[in-house]
């Protein structure tokens, strides 16, 4: 990987060294705050959605009748489901719209997996002694705090470009019955933004029919499913129909939200799974709600019926010249150093750029010296340890173009000068050895 500075003779080194020093000296007395660090909408982003506040204007009506400004419809009004089928590519049947939030609708599938149980029936979770998941990584940080808050160990196994590596899947979930489950987040995939195979996504359907486990749940986090950058936009293989062939569809609870489609945390969230599993949740959900905001739900459904594609399109528009930009400065700047690699995802939220072994946590102090904020070293990994503690998400949506320039020169000075520093090291010590 650093071929680049093993052409070069020590006193070239040097020069480079001090020449880049310099440069990082030069950034201190800017006095920047710039933040890499937020997967979140941009303001112009959250713009786009701003009609959702001519949604309702008196009509509280929804389609099937029933006044959006009452108590029930556990389960969604019907016209969220079909979005939220839509958004999953599931019928309609297999949704339950909730409150605001993805993530509390994962709390709400992990705890109740862990007990009473998915099925009605003995099997819970909680038997196990440890509970184990999958996790791929680099992963989902909140992913990760779920678990250790529910006191769930986790398994890291590695991603590829295609998806989590199912020959380790494939053996660990066979091999050991405390192995609940896995997480995804199967289309641009946070961090790294690749999209599962048609092969991977066949094989994770499957998976709770190899597991030891009988009680094995696959954790389906659909997030970013239409946020493409190019249209028409790359098809994930939905699993829903693979789930129904292998007869597994309630071993796979689904979610998505508009979270990053409309306004974040202010959205609509969803979960999906087969009936017996959705009837399950439904009931755990009635001890913690009487009902959602359908309101919200009603003005969601009417915005986005029908132009779904289109809105994403603008998200995408502005979206695409971010990550342009953070894609080409990593290429001019590391690009002939070979001391980096990076995704360059088609859509998503996120850039995963991987260092030398040991340098994320100092390029991130680096970077924080100068007033750049950049996600913690480590955040990608469960428990927050990077066992090689050397990747870096790059988080472009929430900054301004200009902001986002200066915050990738810094970055990529940080990571050029750090690793300067780690290679006339080494040569140090190999000479003194
Ligand atoms: C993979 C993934 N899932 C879920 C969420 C949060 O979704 P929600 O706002 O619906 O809780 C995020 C937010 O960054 C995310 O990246």
């Amino acid at each position: 990987m650093i071929a680049y500075l093993e052409t070069k003779s020590p006193a070239q080194v040097n020069e480079l060294q001090t020449q880049l020093e310099r440069e990082y000296e030069l950034l201190s007395g800017n006095r920047m705050a710039l933040d890499l660090s937020r997967g979140k909408p941009a303001a112009e982003q959250l713009s786009l959605s701003e009609g959702l506040e001519q949604m309702i204007d008196g009509d509280y009506r929804a389609a099937d009748g029933s006044d959006v400004r009452n108590y029930g419809n556990l389960q969604g009004l019907p016209e969220a489901r079909e979005l939220g089928a839509e958004l999953l590519d599931v019928p309609a049947e297999t949704v339950l719209a909730g409150g605001n939030s993805s993530l509390s609708l994962m709390h709400l599938a992990v705890s109740t997996a862990m007990q009473p149980g998915l099925w009605g029936d003995t099997r819970q979770w909680s038997s196990a002694k440890p509970i184990k998941v999958l996790t791929p990584v680099p992963g989902y940080d909140r992913h990760f705090a779920l678990c250790e808050a529910l006191g769930i160990q986790m398994v890291n196994i590695d991603m590829t470009d295609s998806g989590p590596n199912m020959s380790q899947a494939r053996a660990l979930v066979e091999a050991d019955d405390c192995i609940k489950g896995i997480w995804c987040v199967p289309k641009y995939s946070n961090p790294t933004g690749c999209i599962y195979s048609q092969e991977t996504v066949d094989e994770i359907a499957q998976l709770s029919n190899i597991a030891a486990a009988d009680d094995f749940v696959v954790l389906w986090d659909n997030a970013y499913a239409w946020h493409d950058f190019e249209f028409p936009p790359t098809r994930l293989t939905p699993i829903y129909p693979l789930a129904q062939h292998h007869g597994t569809e309630n071993h796979v609870v689904q979610f998505a939200s508009t979270s990053k489609i409309t306004f974040a945390g202010a959205g609509v969230g969803f979960i999906s799974s087969g009936a017996k599993v959705l009837q399950t949740l439904a009931q755990q959900l009635s001890f913690r709600t009487i009902g959602p905001d359908k309101v919200n739900q009603l003005r969601h459904a009417r915005f986005l019926k029908g132009r779904l594609m289109e809105h994403m399109q603008a998200h995408a528009t502005l979206l695409k010249p971010k990550f342009d930009l953070v894609l080409r400065t990593l290429k001019e700047e590391l690009g002939q150093w070979s001391i980096a690699s990076w995704t360059e995802p088609q859509g998503g939220y996120f850039v995963s750029l991987d260092l030398q072994p040991n340098l994320a946590s100092e390029v991130i102090d680096m970077a924080k010296q100068v007033g750049l904020t950049l996600t913690p070293a480590g955040a990608t990994f469960p428990m927050g340890k990077d066992p090689k503690n050397c990747n870096v998400r790059i988080a472009p949506t929430f900054a301004t173009l200009d902001d986002l320039g200066m915050a990738m020169q810094v970055l990529t000075l940080c990571v050029k000068l750090a690793t300067v520093r780690q290679f006339t090291l080494t040569i140090n010590r190999k000479n003194q050895g």
